[in-house]
């Protein structure tokens, strides 16, 4: 059945619900030299202080967290969390002291967004009931000039009545992660002490933080409460970087919208809902779908604005800015397989420490040499790359394949998408994972991801992840990545001669900058600094580690958080 069939859910059985089933008949179907301001970090947002409550202590192995445990436990906390505009930081005793009124708060988070300059708290209750009561009390004002939306965003107003104001008590107030510069980066990757541990840094600076989730989920949780009056059942879902341990900070939102996640008929009712039927052209259907959310969001929902319908595409989708969570989002329909493929990724970056500090470290290598691109055009995309770079993992034995993964599936792990794309693989992968620092450094299969695509053979040569093998291309696209979860189709189908050419080269490009870096130890450029230095294509003549960061000084806003003032 249809596309909108899909978008509606009987595409499919929710994550949540799939684990629960389990029959196989269950189908639901620089510096000058480095990027530019605006792709740097990527979307502008926000603001402050330093939390490090998303890092785990030094030498303690996380625990493993399934895919859908993970899921779960941030659309809870989403669900018991408001996000409360204030006037300035002064504003968070008194803020903290009302909310305790409804509820138990478990955190709260501060930032500022750099585009306007506007203070948000995002608050965590203990309980839902705290939001159900405190949305209650919520009003709307200048009633003649606002759409009377409910929605979990509100503002916090000045007090009239002065001896009302909050005692003078201490209270757990989190600060948004200090903003990654330029400078910053580059100073922290000189300040290392081994190139293996400059990898390892890049991951932990440019990663998505604890703010950065919580914000996405809460922009994902706003649609569920839009749509909640007729589609009680509705879940946002978001998939992409933002959930799949891939993100960088000011990553894109990219979320998928299933409206009815509860999808088995009660047999035992005697009432039946008065319903639509759904069109006989599903592509038709699901475009007015996604052209209607567009409409109702862009109107009603806010903090929602710069909302672009793309319905033509394959896989229409709504773009919009959040100018409240500063996240910039991709809402689509029928998207289940690529929810499960964020799923693979986030195992596959779980299974070992490498993983995804060797990852972040060739994404950031590609945006500084203009291999990937924000922009649209035959660029390799950051999804490509990571499949580029999971498969030469595989080589390495740091990585099983699909099919190892498939042969250790479980009852439980069973996965069939409403078009039939099973998507089934070991979830708990907790028995697989290497915490060990044994084996080569990071730093080592970074230098030999360059040197395995500098010598790739594009022209005959497709990767593919599900049997961790080199197979003949079936076309003649310049690259073929077998998609994993769908072999006959190629990832990578858009990317342009061009491009790939722009890759190899790139690789080779690297490899030999690595190699000189080692021959000059502890200068300016050491380790893996000289990857992002050099921009392949630019045309201006390069710039030194010394000349780049004394021209960027002072910092401008182009990062995701800017320091608040005190
Ligand atoms: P960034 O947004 O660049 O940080 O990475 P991303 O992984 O989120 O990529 P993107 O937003 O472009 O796509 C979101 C998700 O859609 C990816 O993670 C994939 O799961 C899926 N996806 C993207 N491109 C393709 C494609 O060509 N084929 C398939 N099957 N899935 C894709
Ligand atoms: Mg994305």
């Amino acid at each position: 059945m249809a596309l909108f069939a899909r978008a509606t859910s009987i595409f499919i059985v929710s994550y949540k619900n799939y684990s629960k089933l389990i029959l196989p008949t269950v189908k639901s179907k620089t510096w000058k030299n480095f990027p530019s301001k605006s792709t740097f970090f990527g979307h502008s947002i926000l603001n402050v202080r330093f939390s490090h409550s998303d890092q785990t202590k030094k030498g303690e192995p996380e625990t493993f967290v399934t895919f859908d445990n993970f899921l779960k436990e941030r659309r809870d906390e989403a669900k018991r969390s408001i996000l409360v505009q204030v006037n300035t930081e002064n504003s968070l005793k008194d803020l903290h002291f009302y909310c305790s009124t409804f509820g138990e708060i478990k955190s709260m988070f501060y930032y500022v967004l750099s585009d306007n300059k506007s203070h948000h708290v995002l608050v965590e209750f203990e309980k839902v009931e705290s939001v159900d009561a405190i949305l209650k009390s919520a009003t709307h004002i200048k009633l003649d000039q606002v759409i009377p939306v409910h929605s979990s965003m509100l503002y916090f107003r000045k007090l009239k009545a002065k001896h009302l104001h909050a005692p003078k008590l201490k209270f757990p107030v989190k600060y948004a992660k200090l903003p990654v510069k330029d400078k910053h980066f580059l100073e922290v990757l000189q300040n290392s002490k081994t190139a293996a541990q400059q990898v390892q840094k890049c991951y932990s600076i440019l990663k998505l933080d604890d703010l950065g989730l919580r914000l996405r989920f809460q922009t994902a949780h706003q649609l569920e409460r839009c749509f909640s009056g007729i589609f009680p059942d509705m879940e946002a879902l978001p998939f992409g970087s933002s959930v799949n341990g891939f993100g960088k900070m000011g990553c894109d939102l990219d979320l998928y919208i299933n409206f009815q996640s509860n999808r088995s008929e009660n047999e035992e009712s005697r009432l039946v809902f008065q319903t639509k039927r759904l069109h006989d052209n599903e592509r038709h259907q699901c475009s007015d779908f996604v052209r209607i959310i567009g409409d109702l969001i862009e109107i009603f929902a806010p903090g929602i604005f710069n909302v672009t319908k793309i319905l033509k595409a394959r896989v229409p989708i709504v773009k919009f800015d959040h100018r409240i969570t500063g996240v910039e989002c991709d809402l689509s329909l029928s998207n289940m397989s690529a929810i499960y493929m964020s799923e693979l990724l986030y195992i596959y970056g779980e299974i070992d420490w490498r993983v995804r500090p060797v990852i972040f470290t060739i994404r950031k290598w590609a945006q500084s040499q203009g291999i990937t691109s924000g922009n649209p055009g035959g660029y390799i995309t950051n999804f490509s790359l990571t499949l580029l770079i999971i498969f030469y993992l595989q080589q390495k034995k740091v990585l099983p394949t699909l099919l190892e993964l498939r042969s250790k599936a479980l009852l439980n792990d069973l996965r069939i998408t409403d078009t039939n794309v099973d998507c089934t693989f070991l979830r708990d992968i907790s028995m697989l994972r290497n915490i060990e620092p044994h084996g080569e450094d990071p730093y080592a299969l970074l230098r030999g991801f360059f040197d395995y695509y500098a010598g790739f053979d594009f022209k005959v040569d497709a990767v593919c992840l599900r049997q961790g093998a080199v197979l003949r291309k079936k076309d003649s696209s310049p690259i073929y990545i077998c998609n994993p979860l769908e072999p006959s189709l190629n990832v990578s189908r858009n990317v342009t001669y061009r491009e790939m050419e722009n890759f190899r080269t790139g690789c080779r490009d690297a490899a030999w900058r690595l190699e000189n870096a080692e021959k000059r130890h502890f200068d300016n450029s050491w380790g893996i600094i000289s990857l992002f230095v050099h921009k392949v294509r630019n045309t201006n003549p390069g710039l030194n580690v010394a000349d780049v960061m004394r021209e960027r000084e002072p910092e401008s806003e182009e990062s995701d958080f800017i320091l608040a003032s005190k």
